[in-house]
Parts: structure tokens; sequence; C-alpha cells
């Protein structure tokens, strides 16, 4: 991949169209001014911070690089309209919102001129984006770490679709961690990607090592997409995971699953390293991820292996 401008680069005024997911107790500071540096777009994940935790991530954030950088805004996560101010206050230039309505916040930070990308898992979904009038749609297949859509709709059936229904610029998310998985979004038609777990397996991530270690042993099928009915997220089949089919089984007793689930449990898997206790959120392309590397090392696989994967004709 060498720097030409697409329409991804252009408007977020970065050199390569690779966006660095927002993930809870994962992107701090460290890890979205790595990636901005390195010239994909670097975002804070705003989910796992207290507000005052969240400002503090920025103003370093903005100190490490002189690089855009965004913060990931997922709505449905508490204290929405404080971190919305805070995001104001600070300057930040770029917001990406998922897991909600795309119309509650876009005009509000737009009008501050701020560009703003909202996540969807549909086609559905990303029409009502454009009818928003955000400047970027992120299409996230059925692969992804994390929450997810309903519809068990894969990035190689997601991209196309939504492609053929929009026409503002498209980012792919979902299974993507290599060069060539990069190509092929955008053969498909993304403008650009976004990466979540890939980064997730960094040194400048801000999980737990154990989680980090973790996330380089595990092979195809040990993730799975579950609770769809409440908050689809797809995590790894350990003893937490176990416990909340059972109480899934047993009569999908909602308040139930809601206790167990909630920031605490992300964060004793994630963040404090309890392996079998946690929530372990991570993609289908974990079984891709064998090394943990700094982020510059993964920048430079991905533009190796962008290159090296040809077009050819049949
Ligand atoms: C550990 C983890 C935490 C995540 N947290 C968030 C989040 O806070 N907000 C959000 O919009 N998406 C979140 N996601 C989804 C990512 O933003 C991204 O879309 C997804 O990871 C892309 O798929 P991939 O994991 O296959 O690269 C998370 C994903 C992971 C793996």
């Amino acid at each position: 991949m060498n720097e030409s401008r697409n329409k991804i680069t252009e408007l977020f005024n970065i050199k390569y169209p690779i966006i660095q997911a927002g993930m809870i107790w994962h992107s701090g500071w460290k890890l979205a001014s790595a990636v901005s540096n390195c010239g994909g777009l670097g975002l804070i994940g705003s989910a796992s911070m207290y507000p005052d935790i969240l400002r503090e991530n920025i103003q370093k954030c903005k100190k490490a690089t002189d690089k855009p950088f965004g913060v990931n805004v997922a709505l449905l996560y508490p204290n929405l309209d404080e971190i919305i101010q805070i995001i104001l206050e600070e300057g930040v230039k770029i917001v990406f919102t998922s897991a909600g309505n795309p119309k509650n916040y876009t005009e509000t930070l737009q009008k501050e001129g701020i560009k703003v990308a909202h996540v969807v898992s549909s086609t559905k979904f990303a029409v009502k984006c454009e009818d928003a009038g955000v400047d970027a749609i992120v299409a996230e297949g059925f692969e992804a770490g994390g929450h997810n859509g309903r519809d068990e709709t894969t990035t190689l059936c997601l991209i196309p679709n939504v492609k053929k229904h929009i026409s503002k610029p498209l980012i792919a998310a979902g299974g993507i961690a290599l060069g060539s998985q990069m190509k092929a979004a955008m053969i498909l038609g993304a403008d650009g990607v976004q990466i979540g777990s890939r980064f997730a397996a960094t040194i400048e991530a801000s999980a737990h090592e154990n989680w980090k270690k973790k996330i380089t042993e595990l092979n195809e099928g040990d993730t799975h997409l579950t609770l769809k009915e409440l908050a689809p997220v797809r995590m790894v089949k350990n003893k937490f995971f176990n416990e909340l089919e059972e109480i899934y089984n047993v009569g999908r007793n909602t308040e139930a699953l809601v206790a167990s689930l909630g920031r605490a449990r992300a964060k004793k898997g994630m963040f404090e390293g309890d392996m079998e206790n946690g929530e372990l959120e991570i993609g289908q392309v974990s079984a891709l991820i064998n090394e943990v590397l700094p982020v510059e090392k993964v920048f430079e696989n991905l533009l190796k292996e962008f290159n090296q994967t040809n077009n050819s004709t049949l």
C-alpha cells in the first residue's frame, strides 16, 4: 500500500486508511497515539473510562502525537452528555459512535466541526446513518470482537450490500488482521478498514498481559456470539461464558443476565487478567493472531501483506 489518497485518508487527513477500533479496556492514549503516529487513525475508547479519565487520555494523546486521532463513543454506556461535553471542550476533531441511534449526537458534533462516523452491522442501519448525515459509515461483520449485530451477516456479505445502498465513505470491520484481509475488504467496496482484535494484542494496548497472551493462543471456534436478544457480544468460551449460557438456557432471565454482564466482568477479564471469571471480548480473527507485537510492527506487516497480495485475473 502506498500513500495514495482515497475517501478515508482525505476525510480524516491520515496517511493510510487504517482505523484502530475503539475498544474497552484496550485503547487508551498509548495505543491511539501509536497508531496515529504510524499514519493510521487511533481512537480512544471512552466506554470503559469515567469522564475525568477520558479527559486525561485525550490530553495525553494530544501530547503524544501531532497527527489526527479520535474518540469512540459507544452509545449504550452511561454519562454520554458528560462525555460529549469533554470531547467538545478538548477540541477532539473525530468521533466514532456505535451501539445506538446515529441521529442522537451527529448534528451536535458536526456543528462544532467534528467528523462523525457511526458503526452498524446491517445495510438497513447503514442507510439510517446516511439519513442521519454522518461523514462515514463503519460496517461491522459477524466475525468481529465485542458487541455486534443480531443478524449474523459476515463482512464478506455485508460490505458489498452496504456499498450498493450508500454513497458515504465506507469502512469495513470484522475479521481483518492481515494485509490480505484488508485488501479483500477494499476489493469488496470498502474505502478503509477498522481493526480491533489485532490491535488488542499489541504492546501499547492497556489490557492485562494474561489476556494479551491468551489472545495469541486462541484457535478457530474459541469465540462465540452470545446474548443475541439482550446485547449480542462475541467473547471467549470460558467459565464465565458457560455461566451466562446456563442462565440463558434456563428461561432467558434478562435481569440475571444483565446482572452478570456489565463493566465489572469485562474489567475483571480483560483489564485485571482473570481468564476464567471475566468477560473476554475478541473476534474470530484471533485464530490468526499468534504474537503480541508493537503497533509499528503491526503496521509494517499490514502494509507488506497488502502490497504482496496480488489482484490476479482469471
Ligand atoms: C476487546 C474489544 C473491545 C471492544 N470495545 C468496543 C467499544 O468500546 N466500542 C465499540 O464501538 N466497539 C468495540 N469493539 C468492536 C471494535 O470497535 C471493532 O469494530 C471490532 O473489533 C472489529 O472486528 P475485529 O475484532 O475482527 O477486528 C470492541 C472489540 C474488541 C475486540
